[in-house]
């Protein structure tokens, strides 16, 4: 028999970062690899620049040569998808998807498969960032340590408590969105008050929050330890800080109750979808 190539299907935003992240690290082989996505021709680049890749233009073809299989697929296209290959696996089948709400009991409700759920974050486009896992009970050892690796490429690997994913897929999965927003936000309304251009806080912005980060990472420094630094006692930003401390608590209170009540409506439309 045929050694098992690895299975891709779905290669929009998030595949074809993770795969082409893969790929650029060499922590798999071109050779190795089958992928489909639904719209073929998406896939032209990716064939010109490691012609030895396998096209699929099936996922059923793609599932009798494949394991472990990584669905990259929409949140909601999961299930058709596993409906459409599941005559082609076996117990001994490694899916790993990367959808946000659909959680390992939801999908073995339907399905009996060796599952992980992966937390992927854009900012892997940079091999940076955390990708966040969960494997249920029937992976073994090897099969864990193979995905870990394989994710490790391209950012740190976190793996974390089924019960403890929503929080952290706020904390590193939505968080770029979260921070670019609040950045703006920041930047636009310090030049609603002044005479500079959107651009020019932006920019003054992004340096600094550059350099923020480097603060906290090169040269080890912690939160407490800049805001101390800089939020002198009885001066100017210290009053900022008092603003913040006031206010801020509320509004990632709320966040966190929205983020919560829009996943449970996905996680319970998606159970009664697997129920079924
Ligand atoms: N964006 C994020 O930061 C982020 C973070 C964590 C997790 N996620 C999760 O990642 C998943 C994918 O998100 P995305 O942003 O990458 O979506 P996307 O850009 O729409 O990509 C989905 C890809 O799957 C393909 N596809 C859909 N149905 C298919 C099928 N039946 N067979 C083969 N291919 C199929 C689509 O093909 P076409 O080319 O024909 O459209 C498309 O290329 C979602 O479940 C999302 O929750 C996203």
């Amino acid at each position: 028999m045929n050694k098992m190539k690895i299975g891709f299907i779905g290669y929009g935003s998030m595949g074809s970062m993770i795969l082409n992240g893969f790929l650029d690290s060499n922590s798999i082989s071109a050779k190795d690899i089958i992928v489909s996505n639904r719209t073929i021709s998406k896939l032209d680049d990716l064939k010109e620049k490691y012609p030895e890749i396998e096209i699929s233009l099936k996922n059923m073809d793609l599932a009798k040569k494949c394991n472990p299989i990584f669905l990259f697929v929409n949140t909601g296209e999961v299930k058709n998808v596993l409906d459409e290959i599941k005559e082609h696996l076996t117990k001994d089948t490694h899916i790993i998807h990367i959808s946000a709400g659909l959680i390992l009991k939801t999908i073995e409700k339907s399905f009996s498969f060796k599952i992980t759920q992966i937390i992927p974050s854009l900012t892997s486009e940079l091999k940076e960032g955390v990708s966040l896992v969960c494997h249920n009970g029937k992976v073994n050892l090897s099969e864990k340590k193979f995905v870990e690796i394989l994710f490790s490429s391209i950012s740190q690997v976190k793996v974390v408590r089924e019960e403890d994913l929503d929080i952290s897929t706020d904390l590193t999965s939505c968080s770029p969105a979260f921070m670019a927003f609040i950045f703006r936000e920041f930047a636009d309304i310090g030049a609603a008050r002044s005479e500079l251009t959107e651009k020019e806080a932006e920019e003054m912005v992004l340096q600094t929050l550059l350099g923020t980060v480097k603060l906290l990472t090169e040269k080890k420094m912690s939160f407490e330890e800049i805001i101390s630094r800089v939020a002198t006692k009885g001066g100017i930003t210290e009053e900022g800080i008092k603003s913040l401390e006031t206010d801020l608590p509320l509004v990632f209170d709320k966040l966190f109750q929205s983020t919560f009540n829009k996943r449970e409506k996905i996680k319970r439309d998606l159970d009664h979808k697997y129920n079924v």
